[in-house]
């Protein structure tokens, strides 16, 4: 038992931060506040301010309005000369962006500048691999380096503002949209949003080559039920807040430019007029003062959820939950003026909302170079292809390396190349790509043949034409080819229509034909390497013991071929881990590492079906929490992903065994590659409160490091907690430290390392 009334702490801001405070000081506090407001001494505030002073009620919710762009058209130049439209989003060509810039800077009363938006999520033109993918990499200065190659090509047309990065806490494979986003632990996620933010918005937002990132969707739109998209999420405080909000904390702290809020209800209430969410935890509790957008139509959507009668009442939920600008709901517009006429929408709080939306065209330099300037095309830039490699090659995970097949050796004279997924330049760069040409796509089998196609026989024959197919009648071509050959490389996977917005699945094995293709390439006993593309942990347990080597490379973008050469022959050699936990069964998910325990956690040596005795009893299998068809682990651990080397952990050292409340505690550990080649290694250190006043989950990633490390070299890696990574949210919402015991491991996955504990007194 913790000594909780000693030490326990409110760490945070409360969900009413003047509660303690004499009433009248709060009064007073308050007062000064409000017109520091109106009397701004900061000149970035005063432009705002001034140019709110001379528009009018119609002009101010006009820049709330945001329509998607269909071209140049009159219609649309006059909504805008009418001041009627402040952001546009899906106009891509610079010339468009230009001409309607016109009709908005020279042909409307104020000449407020539009705000031009896209869905840039893993790239503009040269597509990165799926941010999923991005996240397996563990790196934040490869998912740093996406965000900035996609905000130079995407500026470069006049794009100023992206709707990335998606941070949904996502553990359900089933999910459409696991796939765009980081993971499933809040700490990975809070770590690499933040790096996607800062490559979008570069060092200044007012550099013609940055754009406004978007923190979205807030927030819980992962917790889904059954991963079905737009699901009610059912989360308790204590979830939300441990679980749901911290990436988007993180986010606040990077700098965010803007927030997008999401379909869903939480516990009854859509996001979308959700005033505790949006306007309580994110603007008082956090002090967000930027920009927040509906989803597209979200606003309106609370109508079919039952949460208001009418798109009248939806506009006026949204606005007083904080809900700046209206993404094609046509509700905002309509509706707004006479809202603040009949009183039930105060004038302030539209002042506010177009406070915010001027400051960012300030912010972005639009009013002072309002068009893009149309120059020599980045698109697909030496540069931003290299980086897409290295990406793609940081994201791809070694999960299965029997007989170290991979790396090929010099031995190999013949490859046979197979699977719908060997040549598919569209499906290989993922889920989310409007911009992105598959033509400028770098496919595998091209990769090889460019590369190796003169010093080895290259058997091709794809065996299916798509994942979906059916059709075996090219099967035996593909068992041909797999005879004549050294080796086969099954390249696998999903159609990238597989996952993504409203693309869930409940089967989440291998579509089409491609377990029966894989069952006749492993009957010609030649080693098989299986290529998984795909937006989601594919269910593949049936089929991994047909296989030697199993890369899980995500739908890995433009460069994805030369990628995957370069790790099937060992010029670069496999790094990433997995950002999710990988189930052995769909019946497994939601899964996840940083679970609670149960009063009756599973032990080892468990009975499954093949082995209970008939008319077993009822009680004879011991009563603990696991699947009696798939046990308690998945497949693979959170964190896990093999190498083409070895790392041996040793000398894991604390700085002290017993801390308090304001001590950092450093953690060190010797890591060795004791292999014959170099590698990358993903250290990875977690913690566990062995008791809680609130129970605590069973492990919590709380920091990690890449390391590089040659053949025989030991590094030293070093770690620092300070006891803010001790903190978490009980059920009070309120943000506790508390003192008691504490396990430590550093590792190479979630489920293996060394381990050691401490005290906080
Ligand atoms: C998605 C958002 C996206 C928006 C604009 C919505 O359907 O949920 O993530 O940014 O569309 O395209």
């Amino acid at each position: 038992m913790k000594h909780r009334t000693k030490y326990s702490v409110i760490a945070g801001l409360t969900r009413n931060p003047l509660k303690n405070v004499n009433p009248f000081l709060g009064i007073l506090f308050l007062m000064l506040l409000l017109s520091c407001d109106k009397q701004t001494s900061d000149p970035l505030d005063k432009k705002v301010n001034d140019l709110l002073s001379q528009m009018t009620l119609e002009e101010k919710i006009g820049q709330m309005n945001q329509i998607s762009g269909y071209g140049y058209n009159e219609d649309m130049a006059g909504q805008i000369k009418a001041g009627a439209i402040g952001s546009i989003l899906n106009e891509v060509d610079a010339e468009t962006v230009n001409a309607l810039q016109k009709a908005a800077v020279e042909g409307s009363r104020l000449g407020i500048p539009i705000l031009f938006s896209r869905d840039v999520i893993h790239g503009f033109k040269t597509i990165f691999p799926v941010p999923l993918g991005q996240a397996a990499s563990w790196n934040p200065q490869v998912v740093e380096n996406g965000g900035r190659v996609a905000a130079v090509e995407a500026a470069s047309v006049g794009i100023r503002w992206t709707f990335a990065p998606m941070i949904d806490i996502s553990r359900d494979q089933r999910w459409g949209r696991i796939v765009e986003s980081l993971g499933e632990d809040p700490y990975l996620t809070s770590v690499l949003g933040a790096a996607m933010i800062k490559g979008f918005q570069g060092d200044s937002l007012n550099d013609p080559t940055s754009i406004a990132a978007c923190a979205k969707h807030f927030a819980g739109y992962g917790a889904a039920e059954g991963g079905r998209d737009y699901n009610a999420s059912i989360i308790s405080t204590e979830q939300l807040r441990n679980t749901y909000l911290p990436p988007f904390k993180a986010a606040v702290e990077a700098g965010v430019a803007t927030f997008m809020v999401s379909f869903n209800e939480i516990n009854g209430i859509p996001s979308s007029g959700n005033e505790y969410l949006v306007k309580q935890i994110l603007r008082n509790d956090w002090g967000y003062n930027g920009l927040v957008v509906s989803d597209w139509n979200s606003v309106g959507e609370m109508v079919p959820h039952g949460y208001v009668k009418d798109l009248s009442e939806a506009a006026e939920a949204a606005v007083k939950a904080t809900v700046d600008m209206d993404m094609e709901n046509h509700a905002f517009l309509p509706y707004l003026a006479q809202l603040v006429k009949d009183g039930k929408v105060k004038e302030a709080d539209i002042d506010n909302a177009v406070r915010r939306i001027l400051k960012l065209k300030f912010q972005l330099g639009l009013f002072e170079n309002p068009y893009v300037e149309i120059k020599e095309s980045v698109f697909y830039a030496e540069d931003h292809l290299a980086k897409a490699k290295e990406a793609a090659i940081e994201s791809v995970i070694l999960l299965k390396n029997e007989n170290n097949v991979l790396p090929l050796s010099d031995k190999i004279k013949s490859i046979a190349v197979t699977g719908p997924l060997a040549d598919a330049p569209h499906d290989q760069m993922g889920t989310w790509v409007f911009d992105g040409d598959k033509t400028h796509t770098i496919t595998p089998l091209a990769a090889l043949r460019a590369e190796y196609g003169s010093q080895l026989k290259i058997n091709y024959a794809p065996g299916l034409n798509f994942s979906r197919d059916l059709d075996k009648k090219q099967f035996a071509q593909a068992v041909a080819a797999a005879r004549a050959s050294d080796v086969v490389l099954f390249f696998a996977g999903e159609e990238s229509i597989f996952s993504g917005e409203a693309h869930s699945r409940a089967d989440i094995s291998l579509p089409g034909a491609q377990k029966e293709l894989l069952t006749e390439l492993a009957k010609t006993g030649k080693p098989i390497v299986l290529i998984i593309m795909a937006g989601r942990a594919i269910e593949i347990g049936k089929e991994l013991p047909l296989v030697d080597t199993y890369l899980f490379s995500f739908h890995p973008g433009t460069m994805g071929g030369p990628a995957l050469t370069d790790l099937i022959f060992g010029k670069a050699v496999p790094s990433g881990k997995l950002p999710v936990t990988y189930p052995k069964m769909v019946g497994q998910t939601p899964i996840y590492y940083n679970h609670k325990n149960t009063g009756r956690p599973a032990g080892d040596n468990l009975p499954t079906v093949e082995n209970i005795p008939l008319e077993a009893g009822q009680v004879s299998l011991g009563c603990s929490s696991y699947y009696m068809d798939a046990g308690k682990d998945p497949l693979f651990p959170f964190g896990y992903g093999l190498s083409y080397t070895t790392f041996e952990y040793s000398d894991l050292k604390l700085s002290a065994t017993e801390l308090t409340k304001n001590d950092r505690l450093t953690v060190s550990c010797v890591v060795k590659n004791t292999g014959k080649v170099a590698g990358a290694e993903v250290v990875q250190l977690y913690i566990r409160d062995l008791v809680g006043s609130i129970t605590r989950p069973v492990k919590e990633l709380k920091a990690f490091d890449k390391v590089t490390l040659q053949p025989g070299e030991a590094k030293t890696v070093e770690f620092t907690l300070t006891t803010d990574a001790l903190k978490f949210w009980n059920e009070k919402d309120r943000e506790i430290l508390e003192p008691g015991d504490f396990d430590l491991w550093v590792g190479t996955n979630s489920a293996e390392g060394l381990k050691s504990s401490f005290v906080l007194k």
